[in-house]
């Protein structure tokens, strides 16, 4: 165990040593209840982040079930499963989708990264390691539900993409992750995406029921990324394995996608100056997961 906590150290004073280039910011996707929209909104975010000039990685950390590759039609060659064996290195899982994005796939084959053994993990959190300075944003896609793994990966997250509906029981449930997370980690940055909502309003009144319980309960603002509408296009471009952003652009969700980006990289250009990125990111895995 010793051993382990010091190889650990000095990866992580590796990854703080390559710090040139870019910081890479680690994104964790969630929700509380599940098919809400999360693999959907992290492949189009990615790809409209791309549209942007920004280079993305995404990591399906859904292990065990396909859903990013079947989402856009590609077959991985190698996945997560892959490079936990240590048969290979991180540059060879990296899988190339439209519009250059680059992906992980979750593999199948274990069940649970909590399974791993020590050095399998040591050699997860140093292959991710090499990421930094490599892609703008990490994004991580969570399965449904709120498991130990999908825990630990938001809480070492820099950021928290909370995904709901306004359907009552996925708002309920949006609020019983947001609380969990914040007993846990009460510094965690979590904003709210509401999706499939049947208006502006309908979406914008399911977050301020968060907004507000969280802000009576928690004493917590979270702030709303964004509001995503239900639009029939995104189950098209499911069933014909290409992502809405490319199949519809100019669709209600591809446009909306684009103007939620649009003001988020503005937001993050005028203001934000807190400590973020890959290294913040292996600092809490390590400490999360001993
Ligand atoms: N904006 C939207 N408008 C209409 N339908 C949508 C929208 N977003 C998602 N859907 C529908 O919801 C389905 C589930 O989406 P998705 O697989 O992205 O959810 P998920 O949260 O990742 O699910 P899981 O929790 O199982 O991982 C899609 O196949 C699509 O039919
Ligand atoms: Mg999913």
């Amino acid at each position: 165990m010793h051993d382990q906590a010091q190889r650990l150290r000095t990866m992580v004073a590796q990854a703080n040593r390559s710090s040139a280039g870019r910081d890479t910011r680690v994104i964790t996707i969630s929700s509380g209840k599940g098919g809400v929209g999360k693999s959907n909104f992290t492949l189009n975010y990615a790809l409209a982040l791309a549209d942007q000039g920004k280079k993305v990685v995404i990591l399906d950390a859904d292990v065990g079930f396909a859903n990013i590759d079947v989402l856009m039609g590609v077959k991985p060659k190698l996945t997560l499963a892959e490079l936990i064996r240590k048969q290979v290195t991180v540059w060879d899982i990296l899988e190339t989708g439209p519009m250059g994005i680059k992906f992980i796939a979750g593999g199948s084959g274990f069940q649970d990264l909590l399974d791993l053994q020590p050095e399998q993990f040591d050699y997860l959190i140093e292959q991710l390691g090499l990421l930094q300075g490599y892609a703008d944003y990490v994004l991580i896609d969570t399965g449904a539900g709120l498991t130990a793994q999908s825990l630990r990966l938001i809480l070492a997250a820099d950021d928290i993409f909370v995904v709901l509906t306004p359907e009552p029981t996925s708002i309920t449930d949006a609020y019983a992750l947001i609380k969990m997370v914040i007993n846990r980690e009460p510094n965690a940055r979590m904003k709210l995406l509401v999706n499939r909502a049947q208006s502006n309003e309908e979406g914008r009144e399911a977050a301020d029921k968060i907004k507000l319980v969280a802000e009576r309960f928690l004493n917590l603002q979270i702030p709303i990324l964004g509001i995503l509408p239900d639009d029939p296009n995104v189950l098209r471009s499911v069933k014909k394995q290409v992502p809405f952003y490319i199949a519809h652009p100019e669709t209600v969700a591809s446009r909306s996608l684009k103007q939620l980006i649009q003001a988020q990289l503005h937001g993050e250009a005028e203001q934000d100056t807190s400590p973020k990125g890959m290294k913040q990111f292996l600092h809490r895995m390590a400490r999360l997961f001993r």
